[in-house]
């Protein structure tokens, strides 16, 4: 049945960019529903363009793509095919994402980023969007800030906003790339908080995060990779726990209590 089927197969990813600079390589990955799967590792490791490929926002080189049973792209020997328009439409109706540094549009309000996409994509009524919007606003604890612009909220609240603005959209898993590494702590603990309160409300998730404590708090799994390769895919015990000196390392620099 449909759905029994993982939220989300990678299997054997790999990306290439042009000049020969292999980024991923045979990345496998799979996501069930409910699950929070963290993904760790130095910075050039690949995890952004992991989530890049997985999002489609950049083409694989090698492997495949499964969203809930569906091909979404399949890449072999630099043959790449997509699911068809209406297929791949339904296909990206399913997952969200949320990126360091918001996205927000600067000349909307509150309100309007988040419920514009419903309207736009969603052909939702207006006034229906709007209501929704401020629901989720509200949930997010920002049923005060509708009608403020972007530049007049703080970072957390921006990115609580562009979180309040990919929920709208009913998505089934929601991907984040470190959603907290442009703010401080402070505000980095705000928009943890409600990254914890998704995850307690057994929202599927893949968050690409440097904050330590909070994946291991947080993750059913986490993910080491290190050169584009999976290096470790364990629970937190496991990975903090493991042997590897080089994840024990990377694990200590970031604070994370082993
Ligand atoms: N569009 C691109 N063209 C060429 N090389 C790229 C491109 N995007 C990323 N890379 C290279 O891919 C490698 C992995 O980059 P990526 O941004 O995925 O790393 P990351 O793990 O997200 O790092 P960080 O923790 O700093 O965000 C880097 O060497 C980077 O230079
Ligand atoms: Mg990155």
């Amino acid at each position: 049945m449909a759905n029994e089927c993982p939220l989300l197969q990678l299997k054997n990813i790999s990306k290439v960019f042009p000049g020969n600079n292999k980024v991923l390589e045979d990345i496998s990955l799979t996501v069930n529903k409910g699950e929070v799967v963290s993904v760790i590792g130095p910075s050039g490791s690949g995890k952004s363009t992991l989530l890049r490929c997985a999002t489609m926002l950049t083409d694989i080189t090698g492997g495949e793509i499964i969203y809930g049973g569906k091909c979404a792209v399949k890449a072999d020997k630099g043959k790449i095919t997509y699911a068809s328009k209406t297929e791949m439409k339904e296909i990206c109706k399913t997952f969200g994402l949320v990126f360091q540094n918001f996205n927000l549009f600067p000349h909307y309000s509150v309100l309007k980023n988040v419920s514009e996409p419903l309207i736009v994509n969603c052909k939702v009524p207006k006034a229906e969007a709007e209501k929704k919007a401020r629901e989720i606003l509200a949930r997010l604890g920002l049923e005060n800030r509708e009608y403020a612009y972007p530049c007049e909220l703080s970072g957390g609240q921006q990115q609580r906003v562009s979180i309040a603005r990919a929920l709208a959209l009913e998505p089934d898993v929601l991907f984040f790339d470190e959603p907290t590494s442009a703010l401080d702590p402070e505000l980095t603990v705000e928009v943890l908080k409600v990254i914890k309160q998704l995850a307690a409300e057994k929202m599927t998730m893949i968050i690409v995060t440097h904050e330590m404590e909070f994946a291991k708090e947080v993750s059913d799994r986490i993910v080491f990779i290190e050169h584009g390769v999976i290096v470790e895919d364990g629970t937190p015990d496991e990975l903090f726990a493991t042997n590897n000196e080089r994840i024990r390392e990377f694990i200590g620099k970031l604070g994370g209590k082993k």
